[in-house]
């Protein structure tokens, strides 16, 4: 059998992945696709579990070593139970964020150094890389007013990493675009300041190669 399509979306928060993900998960399964949806840090037991650590606003929050040791813990545990025996399977797996987010949050965000963070990642994931990575990027305009308008709606507040201040974000998406740019024909980069239906134009035009 044919091992199955890894797809990843990544960018800043608030830059539409969540929703993108749901859109090419309906949009595949409709082309008769088997889709496992997966999300970082999450998507087994161990990882929600992590991923609750990470997010929770408390005086002892993970300093960046920690951090990361966390992040790549998540990740090993959902590559091993749950992205590889699905693309062994032949099915798709659209992931809400994967490695590069690595990068640009501990590398070029927090300025963990990226040779290691690279071997890290590699290590984690025993060599796994997607097929491709869909990066919706957004001016900190878009992605400021549409976190604002989720805490509205949904009556949360911004998580700890959401927090981190606008020299953070800036970093990120530098760092995101240096990604992008080391590893054309892997990660297309999409103008994500659009509508939904306009972002999901290019994501769908994007997957065209694997369908
Ligand atoms: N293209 C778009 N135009 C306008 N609003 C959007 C667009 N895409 C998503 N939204 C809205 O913006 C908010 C953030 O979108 P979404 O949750 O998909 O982003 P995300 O990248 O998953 O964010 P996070 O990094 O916080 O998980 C949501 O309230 C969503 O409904
Ligand atoms: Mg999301």
């Amino acid at each position: 059998m044919a091992r199955g399509t890894f797809i990843t979306f990544e960018g800043g928060e608030g830059c539409g992945k969540s929703t993108q993900v749901r859109r090419l998960k309906e949009a595949l399964e409709r082309e008769g696709h088997e889709v496992v949806l997966t999300r970082e840090p999450g998507g087994t037991w161990l990882a929600e579990e992590i991923r609750r650590l990470i997010k929770d606003q408390e005086s002892d929050a993970p300093c960046d070593r920690s951090e990361l040791l966390l992040f790549l813990a998540a990740r090993a545990q959902l590559v091993k139970n749950v992205i590889r025996p699905a693309l062994d399977a032949g099915k798709w797996v659209v992931s809400d964020r994967f490695s590069d987010s690595t990068l640009a949050y501990q590398g070029y965000g927090r300025g963990l150094p990226l040779g290691i963070l690279k071997e890290m990642n590699a290590f984690a994931c025993e060599n796994l890389k997607p097929d491709l990575t869909i990066l919706l990027d957004v001016s900190p305009e878009t992605s400021q007013a549409r976190l604002h308008a989720r805490e509205a709606a949904t009556h949360t507040v911004a998580d700890r990493i959401e927090q981190a201040g606008d020299e953070f974000h800036a970093r990120l998406r530098a760092g995101f675009a240096e990604l992008a740019k080391a590893e054309p024909e892997r990660i297309v980069t999409i103008d994500a300041n659009g509508g939904p239906n306009e972002v999901w134009e290019d994501v769908w035009k994007s997957t065209r190669r694997f369908r």
